[in-house]
C-alpha cells in the first residue's frame, strides 16, 4: 500500500494518537543504578569524568540508596574499591570489605531492593588486570578460584545477583558450583557474557581506579568487530548456569543486544557504560544537545533493541523524568 492511500503522518498528528501506537516504552522497572563504594567514613568523592557520580563510603552510600529507593528504581549494582591493592586482589573477598558491608546494611534496610554485585579483580589488583598474572599473562584457570571466593563472599553478605565482569573462560560454572556447594542455590548469576574491549570504559576506570597498569584487556575482553562470537559467549554462559546475560557496552552494540535477545530465551541486560554517559553529559553541559532528551532517546533505543534491564548512571535522572 502506497501514498496517497497510506499516509503514516495520520498517526503522528496528536500526542494521543502517537501514544496509542507507540511500540516501546521505557519504564523505571528496567533500570539498575551502578554505585561505587569505598573504605572510610563520610566520603562522597565526585568522579571528575562522570558528573553526578560519586565514590561513597558505606554510610554515605546508604543515603544515596535511600534516594534510589524513593525513585522506585528496582535494583542497584555495586562496585568496590579496596583499602590496599595487591598482586591477587585479596581484599575482593574480605568479609568486611566495603561491598560486603554495604550489601549487609542495604539488605537490612531495604530487603526488597535487588542488590547486584560486580565480581572482578581489576579494582583490587595492584596491576589493574581482571585476573592474576604469571609474567605479563593473565592466568585463566588460576583466577577462577579467586572469582568464586569473591562471589561467595557477596552471596554470604546477602547479594541477590552475582555479576561476573572479568571475562575469564569458565567463570560462570566456577561461581555456580561455589554458590551451590555453600547453600546459595537461590543466588542468581548475571553474566557479562558479551563484554567488549571498549574505549567507552574510560571514565569508569577513574571511578573504580581500575585501569590496567600495563597493556590492555584485549586478551580477555571481546573484539568490537565480532558479532557471532557474542552468541557463542552467551551460549557458553547459559550452559554454565547464567540466569541472565549482558551485552556491554550498549549503544554501539544494539545489534548484539538484538541478536542475543532473539536467540537466547533469557532475560538480557544492557550496560549503558560510563563513556556513553559522560559523552552525553559533556555535550549537554556545553549546550550542544538537550541532555534529557538524548538520554531518553538512548535508553529507549536499548529497550527497542531488546534489553530487559539497563544498567545506567542515568537511572536516577530517567526515573525522575518518568514520574
Ligand atoms: C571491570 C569492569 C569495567 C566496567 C565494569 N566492570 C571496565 C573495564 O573493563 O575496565 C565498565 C563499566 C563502565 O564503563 O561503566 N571488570
Amino acid at each position: 500500500m502506497y501514498f496517497p492511500v497510506y499516509r503514516p503522518r495520520r498517526f503522528r498528528r496528536t500526542e494521543n494518537l502517537r501514544r496509542m501506537i507507540r511500540e516501546t516504552r521505557l519504564d523505571v522497572d528496567h533500570l539498575v543504578y551502578p554505585l561505587f563504594v569505598m573504605p572510610g567514613k563520610g566520603v562522597k568523592n565526585p568522579v571528575q569524568s562522570m558528573p553526578g557520580v560519586f565514590q561513597f563510603s558505606v554510610d554515605q552510600l546508604i543515603e544515596e540508596v535511600r534516594s534510589v529507593v524513593a525513585l522506585d528504581i528496582p535494583g542497584i549494582i555495586l562496585f568496590g574499591l579496596p583499602e590496599k591493592k595487591d598482586e591477587i586482589g585479596s581484599e575482593a573477598w574480605a568479609d568486611n570489605g566495603p561491598v560486603q558491608q554495604a550489601v549487609r546494611e542495604i539488605k537490612r534496610l531495604w530487603p526488597q531492593l535487588t542488590v547486584i554485585t560486580d565480581v572482578c579483580l581489576c579494582e583490587y589488583t595492584s596491576h589493574g588486570h581482571c585476573g592474576i598474572l604469571e609474567g605479563n599473562e593473565v592466568q585463566n584457570d588460576a583466577t577462577l578460584e579467586l572469582l568464586a571466593r569473591v562471589a561467595l563472599s557477596h552471596a554470604k553478605a546477602g547479594a541477590d545477583i552475582i555479576a561476573p565482569s572479568d571475562m575469564m573462560d569458565g567463570r560462570v560454572s566456577a561461581i555456580r558450583d561455589a554458590l551451590d556447594e555453600n547453600g546459595f542455590d537461590q543466588t542468581a548469576i548475571l553474566a557479562y557474557s558479551a563484554k567488549y574491549c571498549s574505549g567507552f570504559y574510560g571514565p569508569f576506570r577513574d571511578a573504580a581506579d581500575s585501569a590496567p597498569k600495563f597493556g590492555d584487556r584485549r586478551s580477555y575482553q571481546m573484539d568490537p568487530a565480532n558479532g557471532a562470537e557474542a552468541l557463542r559467549e552467551v551460549e557458553l554462559d547459559i550452559e554454565e548456569g547464567a540466569d541472565m546475560v549482558m551485552v556491554k557496552p550498549a549503544l554501539s552494540y544494539l545489534d548484539i543486544i538484538w541478536r542475543v535477545k532473539a536467540e537466547c530465551g533469557r532475560p538480557v541486560a544492557a550496560y549503558n557504560v560510563s563513556g556513553e554517559y559522560s559523552m552525553i553529559k559533556a555535550a549537554a553541559a556545553n549546550g550542544w544537545i538537550d541532555g534529557d532528551r538524548v538520554m531518553m532517546e538512548v535508553l529507549t533505543s536499548m529497550v527497542r533493541a531488546g534489553a530487559d534491564l539497563i544498567l545506567t548512571y542515568f537511572a536516577k535522572d530517567a526515573a525522575a523524568l518518568l514520574r
